[in-house]
């Protein structure tokens, strides 16, 4: 009995102390996963001796504006629909003439820090990125030329060019270059919207529930996820074979980097998202969580080594599954204002 009694205390002990612990470890972790401040995104934004905010209204029209493509149909917004977070919730994208692409159109949420862009990182800068949509044959299929001189024709687009770019010559104004910045800095202003897990970041104790907090807990820790997907973007700018299925029917495997690697992508309003990965092979969430507790499905010997089975439970998967749905947020389509109104 004595035995019994010491034994529960050495365990009630054991409990508080590590509860303690995680208590520690939970406050580290959640600094990890602050947002920037409106302030730090203000300046990255703001380039040098131009009118900054002009410049992402003029490339917001043109994401939404058909006439950028060869045959005035096609849109980046097609595909990218901002209530789908920018994505168009297709496992591959849908092109022109209803050709179906090689891969999955992806959000397109806090690219502002992105080091490398498309799924196999394949392109380093967003301003070269905004082109291949626009020139590519299955997609906007138009010519450098041609873009250009459809939105010289538009009377309303001499303003909006001018008040982006208004030391520019007249001749100058409509240019290749005018139009992919500012693509680029509409895309780059597309930060994900607050949270329920941001607001619990922020110190907010009821905004997400006991189990999304476990799931938090988890994700950095026994499933590893954030060995890959780290900090308010939950991604680390590099590529990883995580060993999804390469199989495609009447074509070569898709070996992304040549390696089977691709990006990892940033986890913000994940559930949108589906269908997942590149290749839009995998449904829901909680078979996203299967597929990585099996330590991923293909094991080539490119695999990751951070690819193990990870052994969760039914508990732990679902307490996983509802803390990504944590990371949802309404559609905002605001950005950041430069200037007090
Ligand atoms: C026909 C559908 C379609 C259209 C139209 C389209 N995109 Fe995309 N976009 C995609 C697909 C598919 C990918 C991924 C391609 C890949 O990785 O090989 C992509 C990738 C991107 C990326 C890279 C994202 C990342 O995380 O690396 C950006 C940025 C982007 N598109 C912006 C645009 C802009 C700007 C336009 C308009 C000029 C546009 N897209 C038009 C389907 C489309
Ligand atoms: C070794 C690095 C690594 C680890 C560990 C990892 N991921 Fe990933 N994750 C990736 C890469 C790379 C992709 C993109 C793969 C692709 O599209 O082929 C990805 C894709 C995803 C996607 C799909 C995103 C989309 O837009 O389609 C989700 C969801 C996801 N991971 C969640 C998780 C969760 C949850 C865990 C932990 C259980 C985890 N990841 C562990 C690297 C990793």
């Amino acid at each position: 009995m004595k035995n019994l009694i010491s034994m529960t205390i050495l365990l009630l002990m054991t409990i508080q102390n590590s509860s303690a612990l995680e208590k520690v470890n939970i406050q580290k972790l959640k600094n990890l996963y602050k947002r920037p401040s409106q302030y730090e995104i203000k300046n990255l934004l703001k380039l040098k001796d131009l009118q900054s905010e002009e410049v992402i209204e003029l490339g917001k029209k043109l994401f939404f504006d058909p006439r950028l493509s060869g045959s005035k149909t096609m849109s980046c917004a097609t595909c990218h629909q901002p209530m789908l977070h920018f994505s168009d919730g297709l496992p591959l994208a849908h092109g022109f003439k209803g050709v179906t692409l090689e891969r999955k159109t992806p959000g397109l949420y806090n690219l502002l820090w992105a080091k490398k862009f498309m799924w196999d990182g394949r392109v380093d800068q967003l301003e070269l990125q905004v082109k291949l949509p626009l020139y590519h044959p299955d997609e906007m299929h138009s010519l450098p030329e041609k873009t250009v001189m459809n939105l010289q024709a538009i009377l309303e687009y001499e303003q909006e060019f001018k008040r982006a770019f208004p030391k520019s010559l007249p001749g100058e104004l409509i240019s290749e270059e005018h139009i992919t910045l500012a693509l680029a800095q509409f895309v780059k202003s597309l930060v994900a919207p607050v949270s329920a897990f941001d607001r619990w970041i922020a110190g907010d104790e009821k905004a997400i529930s006991a189990r999304a907090k476990n799931g938090f807990i988890l994700f950095n820790t026994k499933a590893r996820c954030a060995e890959c997907h780290s900090g308010f973007r939950m991604t680390d700018d590099s590529l990883h074979d995580i060993g999804v299925v390469s199989y495609r029917e009447n074509k070569s495997p898709d070996v992304g980097d040549g390696q089977y690697r691709f990006k990892t992508p940033g986890l913000r309003n994940i559930e949108r998202l589906a269908p997942y990965f590149h290749n839009g092979s995998v449904p829901t969430l909680y078979d996203m969580i299967e597929f990585y507790n099996m330590g991923g499905k293909e094991k080539r010997p490119t695999l990751s080594e951070k690819m193990i089975p990870l052994g969760l439970s039914e508990d732990e998967k679902n307490d996983l599954v509802i803390f990504l749905k944590t990371l949802n947020s309404t559609l905002n389509m605001d950005f950041p204002r430069f200037r007090d109104p």
